[in-house]
């Protein structure tokens, strides 16, 4: 259609993954785990639904634009509310980036297979998106500042990185920033933080801030909140500045943000949620190497493994669909050869492991 600039036409949209109730419905299901988008197995924090249920009555009235969130969070973390934005989710904040910082000439460099999100978002502008392969499916920093150029604007890095469950150190970091100019924006995508930040080999960005870098963060994983959309980020006060000239001025919704501040406090809601992801990890990751699965050692809140062929990858995502455990193949994201399996709660991991160990006894016989 003349109307469609090619880079739209040639997108693919996003997809989610399927609901429970579809699933339920097509397989003639009575219990089904979803694990497949990295949500929280334990749902929302207890104190967020109550304060979501508080200001119900106030959304005849316009949000005051993440105020009152980005105060909370200055306050939190000890930075002042100048570096502070706030969004409908950490990907409302990225579409914003985009939009702001972006010119037709530039171009987007990350890894092949980078986050679903960013990657539509960034080939949604139009400009030159360019990749470098994973090495041994972490970032390959040295690569990536190899490939840095005139026209290089924003670097997307997340860490932990989704689909993957890696992360890069202090000292990788630092010695890929040497060869990045500051001209150049880093977005370093946090939204797996809380589930790594115990690991002493991981870099909380906080802790090095360069002008040229923005963090973003989620209330969708550990706060159980993806679906009233509420993210933030940190960064210099002059990229928050124009940040906030661009966004929606409405953006994040009442009660968005009255749940972000109520979650952040819920700090018995987050310490559950991590005992149990580190017991998921543990038990799913072990349980399938012993099956003889490769799993690629995660830090977030989910699990890859790496499968002989995307055909492999296509028959246990139908089979373990059918047996009521839905997890997420990775072909649109560029892996057709991969899967990623979030962690549920117990009986989910312990469903899901079943469901497997009769695939390899179909698969072997
Ligand atoms: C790396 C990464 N960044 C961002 C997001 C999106 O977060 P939000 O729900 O805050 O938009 C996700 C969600 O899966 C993610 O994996």
């Amino acid at each position: 259609m003349a109307l469609v600039p090619p880079y739209i036409e040639s997108l693919r949209p996003y997809e989610a993954g399927r609901s429970i109730e579809e699933v339920q419905r097509e397989f003639g299901l009575r219990q089904v785990a979803k694990l497949a988008s990295n949500e929280n197995p334990l749902g929302p924090s207890p104190l967020a639904l109550k304060a979501i249920s508080h200001v119900l009555a106030k959304i005849n009235i316009y949000p005051n634009g993440g105020l009152d969130l980005r105060r909370v969070l200055a306050r939190e973390f000890d930075l002042k509310v100048e570096n502070v934005i706030t969004g409908n989710g950490s990907e409302g904040i990225m579409s914003n980036i985009i939009r702001t910082f972006l010119c037709d000439e530039d171009e987007v460099l990350t890894t092949d297979a980078a986050f679903i999100g960013f990657q539509v978002l960034a080939k949604s502008r139009g400009v030159r998106y360019r990749t470098v392969p994973y090495r041994d499916w972490h970032y390959d920093l040295e690569a990536l500042a190899r490939e840095v150029n005139e026209r290089t604007k924003i670097i997307y890095l997340a860490n932990p990185n989704n689909p993957t469950g890696t992360i890069f150190t202090k000292h990788e970091f630092d010695e890929f920033y040497r060869h990045v100019p500051e001209r150049v924006l880093i977005i370093l995508d946090e939204a797996y933080f809380e589930y790594a930040q115990d690991n002493p080999r991981y870099p909380d960005s906080m802790h090095y801030r360069y002008d040229n870098v923005i963090t973003l963060r989620t209330f969708s994983k550990i706060y159980g909140l993806a679906g009233v959309r509420i993210g933030y980020g940190f960064a210099h006060e002059e990229l928050i500045a124009n940040l906030l000239k661009v966004k929606l001025p409405f953006e994040p919704s009442t009660l968005a943000q009255a749940a972000g501040i109520a979650a952040l406090a819920d700090k018995e809601f987050q310490h559950r949620s991590l005992e149990l992801n580190a017991r998921g990890i543990k038990f799913l990751s072990a349980s399938l190497r012993e099956m003889g699965f490769v799993v690629v050692p995660s830090e977030a809140n989910f699990i890859m493994i790496p499968l002989a062929s995307e055909e492999q990858a296509a028959r246990m995502t139908r089979d373990l669909m059918a047996q009521g455990v839905i997890v997420r193949p990775l072909k649109n994201w560029g892996l057709p050869g991969c899967i990623r399996i979030s962690t549920g709660t117990d009986d989910d991991n312990r469903r899901a492991i079943a469901a497997v160990q009769k695939l390899t006894v179909v698969t072997q016989s």
